[in-house]
């Protein structure tokens, strides 16, 4: 009798053992799939930046030159009327030349200034900036930063843009669903990396869109509000620090923003930087 219950409580052990084996493999497994679409999405997007890249290079000549002859019939003595057409003219030219160097910002190949920073610091930088709209808007931000985050080798500037978009948009979202919301930004290390989530409650994110968010041009702003191009430059900047920047959501509960990058295995340089 003894024995039959030894070997029920073995079975029991066993089955449990299983169970969890079955569970990691599943995480392994989800783990896989979300790194593959990471590559067919970097695939694509370093193709379309190349293709972006060619045609804002191509552009930007004849822009400069509108721009620069706008400009001199600006400062001549011109009647009135047609000073105000010139004037569109100006400012036209003015906004495709800035989508022509977003474009150049999300293709671009050369390396960024790096140095070992503090995420949560930019994170904090980055709230700063935004605390007016917050306030005025009723948006909500609780941020857990994790105090003993390692330090990451980054362009603190161009991470400061990453942010700055991912905090944007969530606010705009948010803003546009019910003139309000919380923002929940939470840092932590996961292994060799640093990990960020931002999450928000607002719309969240049509799963159709879910492939598309970082394609340029994609939006679904209102015309005029937005290009599309904020998250093709984030994708651009996360990739070349080789980190990786994704989105999870179920529509209707908000969105969450992810932004891993990598922490140094080679820690030597930050006494040079600290001295
Ligand atoms: N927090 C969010 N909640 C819901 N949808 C989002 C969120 N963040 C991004 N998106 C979706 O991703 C799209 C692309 O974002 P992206 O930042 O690239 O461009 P944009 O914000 O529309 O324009 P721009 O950044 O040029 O002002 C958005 O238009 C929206 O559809
Ligand atoms: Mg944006």
């Amino acid at each position: 009798m003894e024995q039959v219950g030894e070997i029920q409580v073995e079975r029991v052990m066993e089955l449990e053992a299983l169970r969890r084996r079955v569970a990691e493999i599943e995480s392994m497994e989800a783990e896989q799939r979300r790194a593959e679409e990471q590559l067919i999405i970097t695939d694509r997007l370093a193709s379309i930046g190349e293709l972006a890249s060619g045609i804002a290079h191509e552009l930007n000549n004849p822009l400069t030159s509108v721009i620069g002859f706008a400009q001199l019939l600006l400062a001549k003595d011109i009647p009135d009327e047609i000073k105000e057409d010139v004037e569109i003219i100006y400012s036209e030219a003015r906004r495709a030349a800035d989508v022509m160097k977003n474009l150049l910002i999300f293709a671009r190949k050369h390396s960024p200034a790096k140095q070992l920073i503090n995420i949560n610091e930019v994170i904090e930088k980055v709230l700063a900036l935004r605390a007016y709209e917050h306030k005025v808007e009723n948006i909500q931000v609780v941020s857990h930063l994790a105090p003993d985050l390692p330090l990451t080798m980054a362009d603190c500037f161009q991470l400061q843009q990453v942010f700055l978009n991912i905090v944007i948009n969530a606010e705009h979202f948010m803003r546009r669903e019910s003139q309000r919301g919380t923002l929940t930004i939470t840092t932590r290390r996961v292994g060799n990396i640093i990990r960020a989530y931002f999450i928000d409650d607002g719309p969240g994110i049509a799963r159709g869109n879910l492939g598309r968010l970082f394609d340029p041009f994609f939006t679904t702003k209102e015309v005029g509000e937005g290009t599309g191009l904020g998250l093709s430059i984030c994708h651009g900047i996360i990739i070349e620090h080789r980190g990786r920047i994704y989105a999870q959501s179920e529509p209707g509960k908000g969105a969450t923003f992810i932004v891993e990058l990598p922490v140094p295995v080679n820690n030597k340089c930050q006494g040079g930087i600290n001295e």
